[in-house]
């Protein structure tokens, strides 16, 4: 076996090894909870015969969203918890996730936060599913809508989740432009890229772990009036 096959081999058994241990906590985490195995279960049946992956390259060109915003990746839900513990959550806030793909963050800020949450996703297959979830689990406070976020209202979001890794700098230029009319003390939590905007202050930037390893994610408040950088 050549050289490069072996080194790949380790990356990949390394990976696997990474991601359980990221399962394991998870389970051990959340097993005490009462809507931790219902969410897993409702997750496995829901996509049994088709990947969040394959839904989203399948439907997603149909939506006239670009490319590079349909790149799929996934939030755990122990990522997320680690994330809004550290965004300081609280029980007067209301979560956005804008792109919620599996409703994944949606449902963890709801069942474990106790917070309203609320997930937009473009793609119809992955928001008909997530709807269904909650429907099926009762939730009255969880909900999840069809669309592009651009074009939605988000107003009534105190704590907002954009997991935007990949999405084109038009995109990153339009969300920043609609966030900036949010009201003063809102959060924006993104991964892999800050808002940099006048009406946004960056709070802090902390490594959490993905399945794809550890990335960047930032944490920042609307302030009242824009901010001066020196
Ligand atoms: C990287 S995934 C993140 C999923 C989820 N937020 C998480 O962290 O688990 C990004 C999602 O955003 C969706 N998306 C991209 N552009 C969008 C838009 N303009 N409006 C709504 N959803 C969008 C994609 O279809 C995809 O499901």
């Amino acid at each position: 076996m050549m050289q490069e096959e072996v080194e790949l081999l380790k990356i990949g058994f390394a990976n696997r090894l990474y991601n359980m241990g990221l399962r394991i906590r998870e389970f051990f985490s959340f097993i005490g909870t009462s809507w931790y195995i219902k969410l897993s279960l409702d997750f496995l049946l829901s996509y049994l015969f088709s990947s969040p992956y394959s839904i989203v390259m399948k439907e997603g060109p149909q939506t006239g969203i670009s490319r590079d915003n349909l790149i799929y990746g996934e939030t755990p839900l122990i990522t997320m918890r680690d994330i809004l513990k550290e965004a300081g959550v609280t029980k007067r806030d209301i979560f956005y996730d804008l792109g919620s793909g599996r409703g994944i963050t949606v449902f963890l800020a709801n069942l474990y936060f106790g917070i309203p949450a609320a997930g937009i996703e473009a793609v119809p297959t992955m928001a008909d599913k997530s709807y269904k979830i909650k429907e099926k689990m009762g939730l009255k406070e969880a909900q999840f809508y069809q669309g592009d976020f651009l074009q939605a209202d988000i107003s009534l979001g105190t704590i907002f989740y954009i997991a935007g890794t990949t999405f084109d700098d038009e995109t990153i230029n339009k969300l920043k432009k609609k966030l900036s009319a949010l009201k003063k003390g809102v959060k924006i939590i993104t991964l892999s890229f800050p808002v940099e905007s006048p009406y946004f202050k960056l709070i802090k930037k902390k490594k959490f772990k993905f399945s794809w390893g550890e990335a960047e994610v930032y944490f920042h408040e609307r302030t009242k009036t824009p901010v001066i950088e020196l």
